[in-house]
């Protein structure tokens, strides 16, 4: 891959920077490639030349030149090296209550650029909006396809099925997770009743008590 830097050229001194989100890093720097990038880069009169990159090479490279007078010119060249993303992993919880809040995330950490996320249902693609859609208008959920998060708010009976989600970057073939079924269940009402007999149990046993000690002085 070659960089060009259109400041270059005449008996100028010339740095080249990289900088990705926060961090910056310095390329050529002091008539010199630093150590981090001596092995792969090549330095030329119109620029620089990547003899190979990965993923963590995307940003952006910044070409400084400081001519003799000391006045500096700058040249700047985003790179974004692509790869298409590995399968992702779907993280689905096997059951949940009808009711309750339910979080679904698709997890996948290779793609560049960052890949965006969609979700199946029983191999049929979720919209976006369930409410516009005939399949899915019983359901409550949105769909980050950023972080690639779907959240139910709440879990309805009528989305219990198997759930597998895909990453797509446009670069290669989008990839499919494994698929994983979600049972939406109901509230436990024998629990609840148990534990209302228990409650009344320790309160009949309170005020007895309180009745044997006022009887007995
Ligand atoms: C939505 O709910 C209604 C009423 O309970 C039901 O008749 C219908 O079949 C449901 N639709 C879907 C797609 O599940």
């Amino acid at each position: 891959i070659d960089l060009p830097c259109t400041a270059q050229g005449g008996n100028s001194r010339v740095e080249w920077k990289f900088q990705r989100g926060s961090s910056l890093a310095l390329v050529y720097y002091n008539s010199k490639l630093t150590d981090n990038y001596k092995s792969r880069v090549e330095l030329y009169p119109t620029g620089i030349r990547f003899k190979s990159v990965t993923r963590k090479d995307t940003g952006t490279y910044t070409c400084e030149v400081i001519n003799a007078a000391g006045d500096a010119f700058l040249s700047v060249v985003n790179l974004v090296v692509q790869v298409p993303p590995s399968k992702p992993t779907a993280k689905v919880p096997t059951s949940a209550t009808i009711g309750s809040n339910a979080v679904l995330k698709c997890i996948e950490s290779d793609g560049s650029p960052l890949p965006t996320f969609t979700w199946y249902k029983d191999n049929v693609l979720l919209p976006t909006n369930p409410k516009a859609s005939p399949l899915f208008r019983n359901s409550s959920y949105t769909i980050d396809e950023k972080t690639g998060v779907l959240a139910f708010e709440p879990l309805t009976g009528f989305d219990t099925g198997e759930y597998h989600c895909e990453a797509k970057n446009g670069v290669g073939s989008g990839q499919k997770s494994e698929a994983i079924r979600m049972e939406a269940t109901e509230l436990n009402v024998g629990g609840i009743v148990a534990a209302v007999v228990v409650v009344a149990i320790v309160l009949g046993l309170i005020g007895f008590g309180v009745w044997f000690a006022c009887s007995r002085g």
